[in-house]
């Protein structure tokens, strides 16, 4: 925990590719704590240098997957999707006692269709055992939003798809410290639509000729301005 505002501390386990490094980014903004993972050390300090940079700050600091997962309160997953399995077999035992958000969205962009169920995070709860908490968000926010406009609200809608709520309402924090309206949309395999809707959305921005679809939840009482 950060003692300056009481904040979790963050790893992002293969926070070294695309979409990891912008929501490190946004969350080291906000004041917490945080972590990048990789299977390189060299590969992960240089991702929280680069971070730390922009930041003009010392926030972010690197480490092996294994490690970084063991030094965190809240994990964030966003290894590739092909070593999802293998990635989660490999840090099982480093993520027990913690929350795993998992931020996979299975989905091919140049044929973009529905996944095949069970959800991604169901299956990452399946591996990793009753010791972890695993937390389905982030599967829709473009990494390339991530690190544009700093200090305001993205255009951009958080599910959260958790068995146990209190993780969730942890994760739903995470996304609003990161600017990102976030609702809590059930258990994890409701996440499968929510991987699915990355599939909608990947063909609305083609069909359309832009980048920029998202969705919107509408019908609830209006959150007050944090
Ligand atoms: N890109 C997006 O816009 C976006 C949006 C929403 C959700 N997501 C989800 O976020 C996740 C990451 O996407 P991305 O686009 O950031 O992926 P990426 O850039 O292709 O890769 C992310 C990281 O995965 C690690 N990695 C690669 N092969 C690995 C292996 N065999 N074992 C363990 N780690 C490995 C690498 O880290 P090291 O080499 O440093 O270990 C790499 O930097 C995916 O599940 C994706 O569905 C992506």
């Amino acid at each position: 925990m950060s003692e300056e505002k009481n904040l979790p501390t963050l790893a992002v386990l293969g926070g070294t590719g695309k979409e990891g490094p912008g929501l490190a980014l946004r969350w080291a903004y906000a004041g917490y704590p945080v972590i990048i993972g990789s299977r390189q050390l060299e590969r992960a300090q240089a991702a929280a240098a680069e971070i730390n940079q922009a930041l003009g700050d010392e926030r972010v600091s690197g480490l092996e997957n294994g490690e970084a997962a063991r030094r965190a309160d809240i994990c964030v997953l966003t290894v590739v999707q092909a070593a999802h399995q293998a990635a989660l077999e490999s840090l099982k035992d480093d993520l027990q006692g913690k929350i795993l958000v998992d931020a996979t969205a299975r989905v091919d962009f140049r044929d973009p269709r529905p996944p095949d169920p069970p959800s991604a995070a169901r299956r990452s709860q399946d591996i990793l055992g009753p010791g972890v908490k695993v937390v389905a968000a982030f599967q829709n926010v473009p990494a390339h939003i991530l690190k544009k406009n700093l200090g305001q609200k993205l255009a951009s809608t958080v599910l959260v798809c958790a068995d146990d709520q209190e993780a969730g309402a942890a994760v739903m924090r995470l996304a609003e410290g990161a600017g990102m309206q976030a609702y809590f949309a059930g258990g994890l395999d409701n996440a499968l639509v929510v991987e699915g809707l990355t599939s909608l959305l990947i063909s609305i921005n083609k069909y359309y000729g832009v980048k920029t679809a998202s969705i919107g939840i509408t019908g609830l009482p209006v959150k007050d301005a944090a």
